[in-house]
């Protein structure tokens, strides 16, 4: 089963994408985590990526999709894959088309006015990449699951994520008509808790399996 996580910034692609990938075995593939890996390791393309990534802008299209390709054709991606992040262009989608068929796209659907919240509150593990948010983390700076230091990402303050937002209006929204134009689209109220949108989510991909 091929599946595209698609959502706005802060919408819940990261947290669903954990629990979605060990329910159904799929590889957890995210655009965003690869770039802040090869920005950790300052290669090439890391360098390339921060400077579009720190302005809350995207990452040039032939860059991403090469990344992706390179990334499907890889062993473990064989019997399906879960995209978190990607595509976030028509552009992108259209060239994932050539190499890939996709089976079913989420969108987790939000209104905007959580967003700003959910993302200046997120800390993440370092060591794993489970997201958390202040509020439930009740001081802890470690993560319940690995142990890892949480860290607070570069792109999480207020006008870096007003520029993603407009970003994602802009450049990634279209792609819920495209994507319902091809009739592959299931859209998932994503303001209730995790697990809440987690059991909504369960029901659109049981019912495709
Ligand atoms: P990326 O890392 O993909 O960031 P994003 O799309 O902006 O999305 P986020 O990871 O910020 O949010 P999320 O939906 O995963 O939310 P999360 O689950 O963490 O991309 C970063 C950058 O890389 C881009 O800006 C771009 O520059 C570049 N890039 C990546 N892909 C690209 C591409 N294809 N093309 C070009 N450039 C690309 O949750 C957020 C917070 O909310 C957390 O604190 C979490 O605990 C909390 N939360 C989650 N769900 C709930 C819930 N149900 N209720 C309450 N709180 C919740
Ligand atoms: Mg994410």
């Amino acid at each position: 089963m091929n599946v595209i996580l698609l959502g706005a910034p802060g919408a819940g692609k990261g947290t669903q994408a954990t629990r979605i990938s060990s329910r159904y075995n799929l590889p957890h593939i995210s655009t965003g985590d690869i770039f802040r890996a090869n920005i950790k390791n300052q290669t090439e393309i890391g360098v390339l990526a921060k400077s579009y990534i720190d302005k809350g802008q995207l990452v040039p299209d032939e860059v991403t999709c090469k990344i992706v390709e390179n990334r499907l054709i890889e062993k473990d991606c064989e019997n399906g894959y879960l995209l978190d992040g990607f595509p976030r262009t028509i552009a992108q989608a259209e060239v994932l088309e050539k190499f890939s068929k996709v089976d079913c796209v989420i969108n987790i659907d939000i209104d905007f006015s959580f967003l700003m919240e959910r993302l200046c509150g997120r800390r993440v593990c370092k060591n794993c990449g489970e997201s958390y948010h202040v509020s439930t983390l009740n001081g802890k700076t470690s993560c319940e699951k690995c142990g890892g230091e949480l860290y607070q990402r570069k792109d999480d303050n207020p006008e870096t994520v007003q520029s993603r937002l407009n970003v994602y209006e802009n450049q990634t929204a279209p792609l819920i008509d495209y994507y319902t134009r091809k009739g592959i689209i299931v859209n998932v109220a994503g303001a209730g808790t995790p697990e809440e949108v987690f059991a909504l989510i369960v029901k659109a991909l049981d019912s495709i399996k």
